[in-house]
C-alpha cells in the first residue's frame, strides 16, 4: 500500500505500509529509470548507498522479475559513499552491494566503479573523483541517472555529516572524510554531485528517523541538516518513506 504527500515543493514523498513494500517500490522505479536511460543515452549510471535501507532493494533486484530484464551490460554502478576499509570488509558498502546484488546478476566487472577505501580516503577520493571524469567527462558535473541515498537521524546522507566541511564542499566530485574517533575515515561523493543528479530517491525507515523526517520534508530543514540540502537543481528529488519514519508528519493534503 502506499501514500503520496505533498508537503515540500518540489520533493516527492511516498509512504508505504512497511519496508518491505518500500523496498519493491524502490526496486520498480530502478528499472524503470535503468530502461529510459539505456533507451534515450545507451546507458545507465546509479550511484549506490550501504546502511539498512536499501538492503531490501539490492535484493529484490537480484531476483525476479528484475534481475532477468535489466540490461546489466549497459547498467554502471558507483557509491555515494565508502568507508576506507578493504573491499571485503564487514563495513565495506561495496561488500553489501556486491553480495546482495553483483554476485548474482551478470553485470561486467569494468562496469562497476567502487571506492578503493583501503587506499586511504585522501588517494581512495582523489582516485574516484579520476573514475568520474572518465565516466562523465570532465568538463561538466557528473549527471547520475539515479542516486540512492539514506538519512541517518542526525540528519547526514552519504558521508556528508551536519556541520562538516565536506557538506559545504563546492569543487570536489569525491572528498575525504575524517568523521573521528571511533568512526572510520570515509570518502563520500559531494553535495553538487548529488545536486546534479537527474533522480536521487531517498530510503528511510524506522521510528527512530521521525523527528529528520519531519524537520526536513515538512519544516523546510532548518537546521540546515545535508540530507535537506540534497535538492538537485533540475531532477527530481523522491522520498520513500516506512509508515514508522513518517508516523509524525501531517498529513493535510494526504493524497
Ligand atoms: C552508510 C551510508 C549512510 C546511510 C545512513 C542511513 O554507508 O552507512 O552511506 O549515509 O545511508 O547512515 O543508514 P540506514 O539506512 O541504516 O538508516
Amino acid at each position: 500500500m502506499e501514500a503520496a504527500i505533498n508537503v515540500s515543493g518540489s520533493r516527492d514523498i511516498r509512504i508505504f505500509t512497511d519496508s518491505r513494500a518500500l523496498s519493491h517500490a524502490a526496486a520498480g522505479l530502478f528499472r524503470a529509470l535503468a530502461d529510459t536511460a539505456v533507451a534515450e543515452r545507451g546507458r545507465f549510471a546509479a550511484a549506490l548507498s550501504g546502511g539498512s535501507a536499501p538492503q531490501g532493494l539490492y535484493t529484490i533486484l537480484a531476483n525476479e522479475p528484475h534481475a532477468g530484464r535489466i540490461d546489466w551490460d549497459r547498467v554502471h554502478l558507483f557509491w555515494a559513499d565508502e568507508r576506507c576499509v578493504p573491499a571485503d570488509h564487514g563495513d565495506s558498502n561495496y561488500r553489501l552491494v556486491q553480495e546482495l546484488l553483483l554476485s548474482r546478476v551478470p553485470i561486467p566487472d569494468e562496469n562497476v566503479h567502487r571506492v578503493r577505501g583501503e587506499d586511504g580516503a585522501e588517494q581512495a577520493a582523489a582516485a574516484y573523483e579520476r573514475d568520474l571524469k572518465a565516466y562523465f567527462g570532465d568538463e561538466d558535473w557528473p549527471a547520475f541517472d539515479l542516486v540512492i541515498l539514506g538519512a541517518g537521524e542526525d540528519g547526514h546522507t552519504a558521508s556528508l555529516f551536519p556541520g562538516s566541511f565536506q557538506a559545504r564542499e563546492d569543487n570536489r566530485l569525491a572528498a575525504p572524510v575524517y568523521p573521528g574517533a571511533h568512526m572510520r575515515d570515509r570518502v563520500t561523493l559531494t553535495l553538487p554531485v548529488l545536486n546534479h543528479a537527474r533522480n536521487v530517491l531517498f530510503l528511510v525507515s524506522g521510528q527512530s528517523k521521525q523527528r529528520m523526517v519531519r524537520s526536513i520534508v515538512q519544516e523546510g530543514n532548518p537546521g540546515s541538516l545535508p540530507a535537506g540540502l540534497v535538492r538537485p537543481s533540475t531532477g527530481v528529488c523522491t522520498w520513500f518513506l516506512d509508515e514508522d519514519a513518517a508516523a509524525s508528519l501531517s498529513r493535510e493534503g494526504h493524497v
